[in-house]
């Protein structure tokens, strides 16, 4: 028996060197650990259970019959982020370029069948450079049948993507099923064809990072949600999401004790709308002051800025944040700000994750680019999420909130379930030199001083319609709140709402316009 444990060890040795010292060298070299570095540092100490250390290709074409790894370019097992299991996968750069073989699908395609089975999330760490040229349809059938899995699992456990190098062609949409990729800056790219393929067919020039590096899909594309300088910070950010969400659709994300001492008046908050309804102020400041330990993990950072989407705790209780932004384009809603809070909102609902909503928006924006890119359908998108939605949603319109946007924006119309306004709310058709522009035309255009008229006539309307009674006098907002209670009333909300229970027509699935 001694010598069958000591065949064994050594077995296991070496399925950890992967593709052998000199690669693993080369590796580090490009500034990435590898696959078995960035699973220390992604779960709990001493928690990852590997399997499949010894599976080998079945390849036999072009020498790899002389070529074997054990485990064929790809770690798979199980875990623990902070307690909770997890199943994962990281591909091995060191073996035929982290290359997805038949077998090396068929490892994935394991954890994830345990993943549905057992309800617990699947995070997969890319490093690949694609399908394994090697072994021809087998690899892409191998590709293919990732991407159902990635698509049967959507809305039922949270799928994670973590691109750490290469990530080409069809193999990109492995990522993009799933409900989060982050990225790395300088080491890491996803791209349908690379910057060769460009150059052949549009003759531009472009450098890999300019084409799919994490910056350009963190600000251009939105394909990354989250992205950061090194692996390090890349997956410590990954256990921090991990916190907010729950192991599967069933489950409830971990609750946090609430520090009963943060329950009370906040009166900074009191102080940041500005008096001129024109000035823009940063809504994070709000955020920040509402939730729990000022904690906020923001989502698209860098991406439609217009509008801000994350996750923070209030009052213990996990929450998905979507708000606009009045100091990025007024707040505007265009067509990349509803797609974004779109999804993420679709995120939310599909993980029981309670949803708030701060609204400052002056209307959809204007325009040729917007309306021939389709605003309209990509605005839907927006209304469609936040109507269908049926976790605990609450919204606070801390100013204005005109037009579509108004009905948009989580109102009580679409099933909001407590909706605050804030004493400087301004709640209206549209703004207030518009509206007159249109009622009053004529008057206006008759008086002896037109400007002045103007004048006169946007006051009278903003003392009319720019505030919160009128909607609260028809029961559209729920209390017009102060300022410097809204921590309160929100904790309060949602302890109520803990227990809500709502739900859709029966159907086989909705139709979002997309
Ligand atoms: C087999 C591969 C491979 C692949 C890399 N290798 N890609 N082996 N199939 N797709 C091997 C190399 O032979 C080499 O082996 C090792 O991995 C490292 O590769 P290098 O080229 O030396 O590394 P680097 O210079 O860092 O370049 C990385 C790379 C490049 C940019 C990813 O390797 C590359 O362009 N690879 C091909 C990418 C590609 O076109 N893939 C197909 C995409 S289409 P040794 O033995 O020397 O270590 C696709 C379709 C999916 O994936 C469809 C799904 C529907």
């Amino acid at each position: 028996m001694k010598d069958k444990i000591e065949e064994l060890k050594k077995l296991k040795e070496k399925a950890k060197l992967g593709g052998g010292k000199v690669r693993i060298k080369t590796q580090h070299d490009k500034g990435k650990l590898t696959a078995r570095e960035r699973i220390e540092l992604l779960v709990d100490e001493g928690s990852f259970d590997e399997i499949d250390a010894f599976v080998k290709h079945r390849a036999t074409e072009f020498g790899l019959d002389k070529q074997h790894f054990p485990g064929d370019g790809v770690v798979t097992g199980f875990a623990k982020i902070d307690g909770r299991p997890i199943a994962l996968f990281s591909q091995d750069f060191t073996v035929f370029g982290g290359s997805l073989s038949e077998t090396h699908a068929e490892k994935i395609v394991k954890i994830m069948n345990m993943a549905m089975k057992t309800g617990i999330p699947v995070i997969g760490l890319n490093d690949s450079g694609g399908a394994r040229i090697q072994e021809g349809v087998v690899s892409l059938g191998g590709y293919a049948d990732i991407f159902l899995l990635n698509t049967l699992a959507s809305g039922v456990i949270p799928q994670i993507s973590v691109v750490l190098g290469p990530c080409a062609g069809g193999a990109v949409y492995s990522p993009a099923i799933t409900d989060f990729i982050f990225m790395v800056k300088n080491t890491s790219y996803m791209f349908v064809t690379g910057p060769n393929v460009v150059k052949t067919v549009t003759h531009e020039d472009v450098t890999f990072e300019d084409l799919g590096g994490a910056e350009t899909h963190a600000t251009k594309s939105g394909v990354a949600h989250f992205i950061y300088d090194n692996e390090v910070e890349t997956l410590l950010n990954v256990r921090k999401l991990m916190s907010y969400i729950p192991l599967n659709y069933r489950d409830k994300p971990s609750e946090f004790e609430l520090d009963e001492s943060t329950v009370k008046p906040e009166p900074k908050l009191d102080k940041i709308v500005p008096a001129n309804p024109n000035k823009p102020y940063d809504m994070k400041e709000i955020i920040n002051l509402l939730v729990d330990e000022n904690d906020f993990f923001e989502v698209h950072k860098y991406y439609a800025e217009n509008i801000i989407c994350g996750f923070a705790r209030i009052g213990g209780t996990s929450v998905g944040i979507i708000a606009n932004q009045p100091s990025v384009l007024a707040g505007v809603l265009d067509i990349n700000a509803s797609v974004k809070a779109a999804r993420f909102v679709r995120f939310c609902d599909a993980f029981g994750i309670s949803i708030l909503v701060l609204v400052d928006v002056p209307g959809f924006l204007p325009g040729t680019d917007q309306e021939w890119n389709g605003i309209i359908r990509n605005g839907a998108k927006l209304l469609f999420a936040f109507s269908e939605a049926t976790v605990p949603k609450v919204t606070v319109i801390t100013r204005k909130a005109y037009g579509g946007a108004y009905d948009v924006m989580n109102s009580k119309h679409i099933r909001g379930d407590f909706n605050f306004a804030w004493p400087s709310a301004e709640i209206a058709v549209m703004g207030p030199k518009g509206a007159v522009e249109i009622i009053f035309k004529k008057e206006i255009s008759a008086a002896k001083d037109p400007d002045k008229e103007l004048d006169k006539k946007i006051n009278e309307y903003r003392e009319k319609f720019a505030n919160p009674y009128i909607t609260a006098e028809r029961g559209f907002v729920d209390d017009v709140i102060l300022p410097s209670e809204t921590r309160i009333k929100l904790i309060n909300a949602f302890s109520l709402l803990r227990t809500k229970v709502d739900t859709n027509p029966k159907k086989k699935h909705s139709n979002i316009p997309l």
